[in-house]
C-alpha cells in the first residue's frame, strides 16, 4: 500500500484578481504535483482551509475533483477548517465522518478529528468521550497488524513544537495510555505545528509534516509486508516556491516558518520501520 500526505495547506479565497492568478497557478500546481504519481490513498492532515468557509471547501474540492485520483483523497479536520462552521455543516458539506479507520489488509488506516468545534483562540487540540472509545476498540481490533493514526495534532512531547502552547492535543497522556496497548507497529502522522519532524517514545513513531505553505513538499508511506518506508518529496519548482513565498506572507493569522527551517534535517526527512524484527 502506497499513501501520499499533504501537510497544512491553509487554502484562502483571494481577494483581487493579483492574488487570483497567484492562486490559481500555486494550488493547481500543489496538486498536480501531489496527484502526479500512483497511491492507493491521498491524505490532508488538516488546516486544507484557512477560515473553514463553506466557499473555501467548495473552490479546493473543485481543483482536487479535476485530479482523476480524487476518489482515493482523504482529508481529516484541523483546527482551522473547523472554525467557521459547526460539525454537524462540515460533515454534510464534505460527505465525511468525523473520524473512520480503513481496514487495509497491510495495515489499519485510523483518521482522528482532533478539533474543537469553532474555536479561533483556542487551537490546541482534543479527543473526547465516544472518539476515545472507538480508538481504544480499533487498537485492538487491529492485534498485530501496523496502525497508521492520522491527526491534525501531535501528542504532547513527541515532535517539533510539541511542547509549546496550543501546538500538541491536550488530553495527550489519555491518548497515550490506549496507544501504549498497541502490540507491534504503530506510527501516529501529524501536520498542525508546520515544521517536518519526527519523534520516538514508548515504542511509537511520530511523524509530523511541515505546511505546504512553509515548505513546498509532501510525505510517501509504503507499507509492504517486511517493512513501512517514509520519505519526503521536495517539489523543486523556484517559481511556485516564489508564489509559495508571496501567499503565505500575504496571509494573515498564518504562522509563516522559514523554509529552511520548516524542513527539519535529515533525520525528519525520512524513516524505515522493520515489521520483520518487530513481529516478536
Ligand atoms: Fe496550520
Amino acid at each position: 500500500m502506497k499513501l501520499a500526505l499533504l501537510g497544512d495547506l491553509h487554502y484562502y479565497r483571494p481577494i483581487d484578481s493579483v492574488e487570483s492568478s497567484r492562486h490559481e497557478a500555486f494550488f493547481n500546481n500543489v496538486f498536480k504535483a501531489f496527484f502526479r504519481n500512483h497511491y492507493d490513498y491521498y491524505i490532508s492532515l488538516g488546516d486544507m482551509t484557512h477560515f473553514g468557509t463553506p466557499e473555501e471547501f467548495q473552490e479546493i474540492y473543485s481543483v482536487i475533483g479535476s485530479f482523476d485520483s480524487s476518489e482515493d483523497f482523504q482529508q481529516i479536520l484541523g483546527n482551522h477548517d473547523a472554525i467557521s462552521q459547526s460539525k454537524y455543516d462540515l460533515k454534510k458539506q464534505l460527505g465525511i465522518p468525523l473520524y473512520w479507520s480503513i481496514d487495509h489488509k497491510d495495515a489499519r488506516l485510523i483518521f482522528l478529528d482532533t478539533t474543537r468545534e469553532k474555536s479561533p483562540s483556542e487551537w490546541s487540540g482534543i479527543v473526547e468521550g465516544a472518539q476515545l472509545e472507538w480508538l481504544e476498540k480499533e487498537i485492538e481490533a487491529s492485534d498485530r497488524k501496523p496502525i497508521l493514526i492520522f491527526s491534525h495534532h501531535p501528542i504532547f512531547n513527541t515532535t517539533d513544537h510539541s511542547t509549546e502552547n496550543g501546538l500538541y492535543i491536550s488530553n495527550s497522556d489519555e491518548i497515550e495510555e490506549i496507544l501504549s496497548r498497541k502490540k507491534g507497529v504503530g506510527i501516529f502522522f501529524n501536520g498542525h505545528n508546520h515544521t517536518h519532524s519526527i519523534a520516538h517514545k514508548n515504542g511509537w513513531h511520530f511523524v509530523q509534516s511541515a505546511a505546504v505553505l512553509c515548505s513546498l513538499s509532501y510525505r510517501e508511506v509504503e507499507v509492504t509486508e517486511n517493512r513501512i518506508t517514509i520519505n519526503t518529496v521536495f517539489i523543486k519548482n523556484p517559481e511556485l516556491d516564489q508564489l509559495r513565498q508571496l501567499i503565505a506572507e500575504n496571509l494573515d493569522g498564518f504562522a509563516l516558518i522559514p523554509g529552511v527551517l520548516a524542513a527539519g534535517e535529515e533525520k525528519d526527512h525520512s524513516l524505515i520501520v522493520d515489521l520483520v524484527k518487530t513481529k516478536i
